[in-house]
């Protein structure tokens, strides 16, 4: 790692110092802390290095590791592992981009050997968790954000393992827009992966080169996931021409003069991206540096699993950056990204040259946190007391964790409730700023030098405990104070103050100490002696006591109030189900009689199938209707009156795609449904089981019998009401009719969920390896349980696979959502998908629905799609594997051509995206 070049400037100040940023020289905008350092330096690549000796916390350590021994390394500053936060405040211009840089290396400081883990925030907003996991190896993070105050604050907190601690601190300004979003406002950037591809060394690019300082990874650097699965006719280029970037703040010529290209006409990588999954910011940087002869192109598109829009976009970059050596930047500005990022470039069948690629960034967004609402207020307190300690803190008041001095609630956006400020030696009048703090609860100023009158606490309605004993204050008790509605201690013992207390209004049981002010006196309003009562000059010791326990009072009493409607809203969420007489017929249903029933079942002589619920038998009325008579374990239902319920409810619901309930039968102690006939059995058996052995149905069938069943829960969903979930959907409950055209049958377990009402509590139950695992935590029963549990059977259909296998998934793994996440995930979609598929199946059309699959099963659901989402994505689907299967027909001729090609991307001479899609996804399988 070494580079050469001169200088910068920084201006610093550390909490506490007065803030007179020193400057001597060079760059603008660069400020380099070398934490726990001595001295000024500058270091061989031209860096002016400044100590943070101004720190008045944390301690020095100085370390050596090998590999590393560049001076900032050679020492860190630790802090304690406690609850406290402990910032450094550095002077920015406002409206102004920059890049933050903090590096961590442990080197094992404290002879310990014990990993830190603590994090690090800018503001209120949570930055990153620092996890390290070697001694030696710098851990570095990046962030670049518009900053909209003169200073920024950078927090270190929750040491949850070892001793936190930082080696060095950076900030560079940015100038220029290439990183303008359109959230900053909203959003910082976290940046996850800068790469220079094709470079010439393990070392990676930044100052000089880069005139802001960014650091560029090789694409050689050794580390763990990182550029893996590259693919085989990967070659490095590198040009001594000067490339022109247009922009300063494009990546710097040299980043540009080496590139990567796909000889076989992909390039491929897997790179793990730090921060992911989450909303990202993207961008290739790409320049023509070889000699293309007349008539050549380069054309090529970008494949990222999920991102099918991605893939209708070509490159094209003497259309865009026309003529040799110069940049063209390519990307998006808000996409979804996985961890495990696998991505494509893939030449277009018309380009004679394969994919070219210089340089990438990838950058995460990273939610801003505005902090507490009572920042400002609080700051202008701090601005009267600079010197102090206690004012010099730093950071948000509540956030990450709160200053040491006050408590804060625990909304989103918390409010200051506590300011503990006793025996400050503060002096002065009492800072109106406190004043603003509307959420305020508690206040203990005592024991200080204050002067002057008690200002208006007007907006401050949620007082209980005020402290202002031991001060120099004059004037009245000021009547605004005394008829606060929650107030119940006030203590103003000691001071100066003069007049009459006058009516304590509604405040009956408020305790009032109001000794030792000689000119103050008793009114004639409703202050009794027993009111006033006394308590000796507090301070100290005891009065932490009581700080504590009436805090906790506090915050228990406010737990307890959420409680309670919690409560409530469970009760709320409880709903009988309006229900039939006992006994008499069921309203809407038709009753067979046993003996009917036995004659056409032939004395229940043909089990077609039996679950949970009990036994199916075959039969046939006398109309040769056939039928199913599902004979009900005598336990299934507790009682007659859930019998009704629930067949008074499925004989309401007729659609296309649901099992037909046509009638019940209730005598000698038996419990009958009868059902029509499905000819085709379960979808689970066509999956898998013996049975399939070389007649497993094909993709497109899969898919319509998906259509079918979705379309079947979306009606119990949205079309019934009240909403029916099903509460047991399984590939054994989705049945084929005689053309194969699917139903969803066993409504057994269904519960009809009231309108209005979200989610129904209920008894756990469903199907191991289907069932929702929220549901299963909860108990809260919603719509999306279903949708889980049909995610799993869209995984059953893209992997013949059962969902739960002991054997199938590998070490570890007995379930299929586990081990399906794990392939597409990693962009290995052909790990999991059917053999028995053949390669008859459209890999687009497979994406969408392994992707739509992997939505349902999300872990939250909230986050799953509903069902109508699913039906349209499987449709979809299904209409781009239609259209493939024509395109293909089309090509047929053409299939001597394409296989006879070298190049995986040549399929035939069409541009049809659809095609070109298929090859390029499939890296080297045919
Ligand atoms: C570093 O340089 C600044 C500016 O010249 C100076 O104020 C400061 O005292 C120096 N610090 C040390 C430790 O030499
Ligand atoms: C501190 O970190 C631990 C573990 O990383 C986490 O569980 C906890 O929520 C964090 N606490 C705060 C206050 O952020
Ligand atoms: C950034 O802009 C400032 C002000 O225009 C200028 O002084 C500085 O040199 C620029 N920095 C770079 C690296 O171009
Ligand atoms: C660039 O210049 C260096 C030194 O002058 C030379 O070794 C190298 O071969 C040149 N590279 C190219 C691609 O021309
Ligand atoms: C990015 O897109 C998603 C989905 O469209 C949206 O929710 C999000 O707010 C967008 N912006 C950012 C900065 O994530
Ligand atoms: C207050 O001032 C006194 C006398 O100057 C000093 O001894 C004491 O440490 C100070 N207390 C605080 C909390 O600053």
């Amino acid at each position: 790692m070494e580079i050469k070049l001169p200088f910068i400037f920084f201006s610093l100040s550390l909490i506490i110092l007065l803030l007179v940023p020193f400057s001597f020289a060079q760059i603008p905008g660069f400020v380099s802390l070398d934490c726990g350092g001595n001295v000024n330096f500058t270091d061989e690549i031209g860096l002016k290095w400044t100590p943070d000796d101004k720190l008045t916390y944390g301690e020095i350590s100085t370390i050596s590791v090998a590999n590393e021994k560049r001076k900032q390394y050679t020492t860190l500053r630790h802090f304690p592992a406690d609850a406290r936060k402990y910032c450094y405040k550095l002077d920015v211009v406002s409206r102004t981009r920059y890049l933050l840089r903090a590096t961590f290396l442990y080197g094992n400081f404290d002879n310990n050997n014990m990993y830190p883990k603590f994090d690090i925030s800018v503001g209120a907003t949570h930055w990153s968790t620092i996890v390290i996991s070697d001694a030696n190896t710098i851990e570095s993070i990046e962030l670049i954000l518009l900053v909209t105050s003169p200073t920024i604050t950078v927090c270190l907190s929750n040491a949850t393992t070892g001793t936190p601690f930082i080696s060095t601190l950076e900030l560079r300004q940015l100038n220029g827009s290439v990183y303008y979003t359109d959230f900053e406002n909203r959003y910082y950037l976290s940046v996850s992966a800068r790469i220079n591809f094709g470079a010439q060394s393990n070392a990676p690019i930044r100052y000089p080169d880069d005139p802001f300082d960014r650091i560029w990874e090789s694409d050689s650097s050794k580390k763990a996931n990182y550029l893996v699965d590259v693919a085989p006719g990967t070659q490095k280029i590198s040009t001594n021409v000067s490339i022109d970037v247009n922009r300063i703040e494009m990546p710097p010529v040299k980043v540009m003069q080496t590139a990567v290209v796909g000889t076989n006409g992909f390039l491929t990588y897997r790179l793990d991206l730090e921060g992911f999954p989450g909303f990202g910011w993207a961008f290739v940087y790409l320049a023509e540096i070889e000699d293309l002869a007349k008539g050549e192109s380069r054309k090529f598109r970008p494949v990222i699993p999920g991102q099918l829009d991605l893939s209708k976009v070509v490159l094209n970059i003497e259309e865009n950056a026309p003529g040799k050596y110069r940049l063209y930047e390519a990307g998006v500005t808000n996409i979804s990204l996985p961890y495990v990022l696998s991505f494509k470039l893939g030449k277009t069948s018309d380009s004679s040259r394969g994919p070219l690629l210089n340089a990438m960034e990838i950058n995460k967004y990273l939610e801003k946190n505005d902090g507490s609402p009572d920042g400002d207020a609080i700051s202008s307190v701090l601005s009267n007391y600079t010197p102090a300690e206690w004012a010099n803190e730093g950071g948000d008041p509540c956030l990450p964790v709160p200053w040491s001095w006050v408590h804060c609630s625990s909304d989103p956006q918390p409010r200051i409730i506590s300011i503990f400020l006793s025996n400050k030696n503060m002096t002065g009048n009492i800072p109106l700023g406190i004043t603003k703090l509307t959420g305020l609860v508690e206040i203990w100023l005592d024991g200080n030098m204050l002067t002057g009158p008690i200002p208006d606490f007007s907006r401050c309605r949620d007082l209980m405990i005020v402290h202002l004993e031991n001060n120099q204050l004059t004037g009245p008790l000021p009547n605004t104070l005394m008829k606060l509605p929650n107030l119940r201690q006030l203590y103003v013992q000691n001071n100066m103050l003069s007049g009459r207390i006058v009516s304590t209004g509604s405040n009956n049981d408020l305790i009032l100490n109001y000794n030792g002010n000689l000119n103050l006196h008793k009114g004639k309003g409703r202050v009794s002696d027993k009111q006033a009562i006394i308590i000796g000059s507090a301070v100290g010791a005891p009065i932490l006591l009581l700080v504590t326990i009436l805090s906790f009072l506090v915050t228990c009493k406010r737990k307890k109030k959420y409680n309670s409607k919690d409560h409530l809203a469970c009760h709320r969420s409880q709903f009988m189900i309006s229900s039939n007489n006992d006994d008499g017929p069921i309203e809407g249903a038709q009753c067979f009689s046993y003996s009917e029933l036995k004659i056409s079942t032939n004395n229940f002589e043909k089990k077609v199938g039996s679950g949970g619920f009990g036994v199916v038998y075959y039969g046939k009325l006398d109309d040769e209707k056939e039928i199913a008579v599902k004979v009900l374990a005598s336990d299934s239902y507790q009682g007659k009156r859930e019998f009704s319920n629930e067949v008074s409810l499925l004989s309401r619901i007729h659609h296309r795609n649901l099992v037909e309930l046509l009638g019940y039968c209730r005598e000698e102690g038996n419990c009958m449904l009868i059902y029509e006939f499905m000819h085709n059995g379960t979808l689970k058996e066509h999956l898998y089981g013996p049975l399939t052995q070389g007649r497993s149905i094909n993709w497109i069938k899969r898919l319509e019998v998906a259509e079918d069943a979705a379309k079947g829960i979306e009606y119990l969903h949205t079309g019934c009401t009240p909403a029916v979930i099903h509460r047991d959907v399984k590939s054994s409950n989705i049945l084929l009719d005689r053309h194969m055209r699917a139903k969803v049958s066993d409504f057994g377990l269904s519960k009809i969920a009231a309108e209005g009402v979200s989610h129904v509590s209920s008894v756990v139950r469903g199907t191991v390896g289907y069932l929702d695992p929220e549901y299963y935590i909860s108990q809260q029963l919603t719509d999306k349980s279903d949708v889980y549990s049909f995610g799993v059977i869209l995984l059953e259909l893209i992997s013949g696979q059962e969902a739960i296998s002991n054997d199938s998934f590998g070490a570890n793994c007995r379930n299929i959502v586990q081990w399906a996440k794990l392939h597409i995930e990693s962009g290995d979609i052909q790990g999991i998908i059917d053999p028995a598929l053949q390669d008859n199946y459209n890999l687009q059309s497979m994406w969408k629905i392994a992707e739509k699959a992997l939505m349902c099963v999300q872990p939250h659901g909230h986050l799953r799609p509903s069902m109508s989402e699913v039906v349209k994505e499987i449709q979809d689907a299904i209409s781009i594997e239609k259209q493939s299967m024509r395109t293909s027909d089309e090509m047929s001729s053409n299939s001597m051509h394409s296989s006879m090609n070298t190049g995986s991307m040549d399929l035939g001479a069409t541009d049809n995206y659809l095609s070109i899609d298929e090859s390029i996804t499939q890296p080297s399988a045919r």
